[in-house]
């Protein structure tokens, strides 16, 4: 039978290269996106890139209704969904701390809707957008998927709590998929540079804020901390290529696809590359200055954090390939076509 895959977000930045795969690899994919940190002009870029339309629909994840409607069209279609991979939600950890009920209700509540229209829609798998972040505080390093969980913002309590409830909801009906995916730092952008990441306003992240130095928008690269215990006194991060993180989500469908119940995997490489490391390497690969100034530790940020991956190298036959000089490179090749982003 034919079978189509609901994303949820995947007009964003991971979910648009993971839709990109999933149109590769023969998938129907259907996106519902509410564009509040994204845009259609997305969707159109990866339809040319694919070589296909995509189907998409404007809309909340935390309207009942709309998602009601977008199981039975596609059961109409005689292509009912038979798994969910679910990205829509806020992403940003300081804007967690200022406004959390706006995170809870937006991921968590957000993903309840989802989770009961799917049960309405007998709608049994899932795949779900976690973070590394659900890990907090290292008790030891690399992290392992049984590391113990103890998230240290709002953002990460949204992540562990929708993994809990996930949990529950498999435990509570036969036949029900869960994998929570627990991304470490996404990087750079398919190689064509025709989608990558567009922050709206101030980058949260490192990477973005290195190339938005790069093409002239931002003046140099604050650097949080020069006197932690690695290799060069600056923070540690798993950085893994997006077009890498978006292949494991097609991993992980056909996983779920064959394995019925609730698993966690890390998806990062399982090296770690200090800030300035990355500073570097982008300017050895792009011939491209980032000036840099040292500012003092940010509360809360960790020195060095990094993936076990063998579960999912194992168990979904996913292995991060690309180095750290090809998310440079192709992080690059969008930042410089895109200067500012889909606008
Ligand atoms: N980027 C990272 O470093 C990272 C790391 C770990 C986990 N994640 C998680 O991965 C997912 C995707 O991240 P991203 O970097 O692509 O973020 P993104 O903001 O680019 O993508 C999220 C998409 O979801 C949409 N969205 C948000 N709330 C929605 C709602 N209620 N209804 C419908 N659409 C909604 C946004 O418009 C956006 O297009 C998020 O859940 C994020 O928390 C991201």
């Amino acid at each position: 039978m034919t079978t189509s895959i609901l994303i949820t977000g995947g007009a964003g930045y991971i979910g648009s290269h993971t839709l990109l795969e999933f149109l590769a690899a023969g998938y129907r994919p259907i996106v519902v996106d509410n564009f509040g940190n994204s845009s259609p002009e997305v969707l159109r870029r990866v339809e040319k890139l694919a070589g296909a339309p995509v189907r998409w629909h404007e809309g909340d994840i935390r309207d009942a209704q709309l998602l009601d409607s977008l199981f039975e069209q596609a059961r109409r279609d005689g292509a009912p969904v038979d798994c969910v991979v679910h990205f829509a939600g806020l992403k940003a950890v300081g804007d967690s701390v200022a406004e959390p009920l706006e995170y809870y209700d937006n991921n968590v509540h957000g993903s309840i809707v989802l989770l009961k229209a799917m049960d309405r829609a007998q709608v049994k798998r899932i795949v779900f957008s976690s973070s590394a972040t659900v890990y907090g505080e290292p008790v030891s390093l690399p992290y392992t998927e049984s590391h113990r969980l103890a998230p240290a913002n709002p953002y990460g309590q949204t992540k562990a709590m929708v993994e809990t409830i996930l949990a529950d909801w498999c435990q509570a009906g036969a036949g029900r998929t869960a994998v929570n995916l627990r991304y470490f730092n996404p990087i750079g952008a398919h190689p064509s540079g025709t989608i990558g990441e567009a922050p709206r306003g101030r980058p949260n992240n490192l990477f973005p804020y290195i190339t938005q130095v790069a093409v002239g928008k931002r003046e140099k690269l604050s650097i949080f901390g020069r006197d932690y215990p690695t290799v060069d006194g600056t923070g540690v991060r798993d950085y893994l290529h997006v077009s890498d993180l978006a292949v494991g989500h097609v991993k992980a469908v056909e996983y779920a696809q064959a394995t019925p119940g609730w698993v966690a995997f890390n998806l990062g490489t399982g090296r770690g590359t200090s800030v300035l490391e990355l500073v570097h390497t982008f300017e050895a690969v792009t011939g491209k200055k980032v000036p840099y100034e040292f500012l003092d530790r940010r509360p809360g940020d960790l020195a060095g954090m990094w993936a076990d991956p063998s579960a999912a190298n194992e168990k979904l036959g996913w292995r991060a390939t690309r180095t750290v000089e090809d998310m440079c490179r192709d992080g690059w090749c969008w930042q410089s076509g895109n200067p500012d982003g889909y606008v």
